[in-house]
């Protein structure tokens, strides 16, 4: 039965996506069977896995194609999760999301049950995987809801750079709200400090108060600042993939390793 976590934080371009994939690579690598969902309208981990539109088609006039079926037609109703996974590779498959994906807010409205749609939807292949990892986007709108009730703990990657805490306490409120109406046992996993830069002082400074603020919520393992991880996006390949050396994948190996350890 799988462990479903929702990588989450309203702040934008703090490192969710990175994560999601980066970590969700390293639990596979280390034989995990780990099933990714984007609910991002950007799809930005879809293309990161080289499995969006082509950015770079030599025909400018060539539409861009994503991939056909996308979380988007589970969250619709028109197609079982199954229909829309992708097997990336061995141990790691994907729910890509498409741009459509914008207008469920409005498109989903109405609908009953409508903070709960994920949540269905990953109960029917929970058996599968051991991880479900998923990206969600920087707003708390119902597609954060569905995630947030749909699993059983949150990372939340913050930068650390100014205002690193800022929109945290709203963030906090919205977990207690789904825990109190839908997720009784959602948990806070844990706070990943990303993008750190330990040659800056503000950077040591800010994860101090991160760590002052959070205490052991935040995880030992720091996200390094690594050009690699930037670069290997437009790749679509996951860091492991890209550069195994580099300190990403040091990083979100370790970071696979502690997240191992705490379910054990
Ligand atoms: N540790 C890192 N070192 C260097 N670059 C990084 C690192 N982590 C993320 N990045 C880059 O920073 C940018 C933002 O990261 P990412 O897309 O993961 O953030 P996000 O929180 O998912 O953003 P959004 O809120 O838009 O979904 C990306 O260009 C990514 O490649
Ligand atoms: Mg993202």
């Amino acid at each position: 039965m799988a462990i479903a976590i929702s990588v989450v934080n309203q702040k934008g371009g703090v490192g969710k996506t990175t994560t999601t994939v980066n970590l969700g690579a390293a639990l596979a690598a280390k034989g995990k069977r780990v099933l990714l969902i984007d609910i991002d309208a950007q799809s930005n981990l879809t293309t990161h896995l080289g499995l969006g539109s082509k950015e770079d088609a030599a025909d400018l006039n060539e539409i861009p194609q994503g991939p056909e079926l996308t979380i988007y037609d589970v969250l619709k109703g028109s197609k079982k999760i199954h229909d829309v996974i992708i097997k990336r590779s061995p141990n790691l498959e994907v729910v890509p999301s498409s741009l459509l994906l914008s207008a469920a807010d409005l498109e989903l409205g109405g609908v009953v049950g409508r903070e709960l749609l994920l949540k269905r939807a990953i109960e029917k292949v929970r058996d599968q995987y051991d991880i479900i990892l998923i990206d969600c986007p920087p707003t708390l709108g119902l597609l954060s809801l569905n995630a947030l009730a749909a699993v059983d703990k949150v990372i939340v990657p913050v930068q650390s750079e100014y205002l690193a805490l800022h929109g945290v306490r709203q963030l906090l409120d919205t977990i207690d709200q789904v825990r109190n109406v839908y997720n009784q046992n959602l948990i806070v996993g844990g706070v990943l400090i990303c993008l750190h830069d330990s040659r800056k002082r503000l950077a040591r400074a800010v994860a101090d108060t991160i760590r002052a603020y959070f205490g052991q919520l935040v995880f030992n393992t720091i996200i390094r600042e690594n050009v690699a991880l930037a670069e290997a996006p437009a790749k679509g390949q996951t860091i492991l993939e890209y550069m195994p050396k580099s300190s990403g994948a040091e990083d979100y190996s370790a970071l696979a390793e502690e997240v191992l350890n705490v379910k054990a």
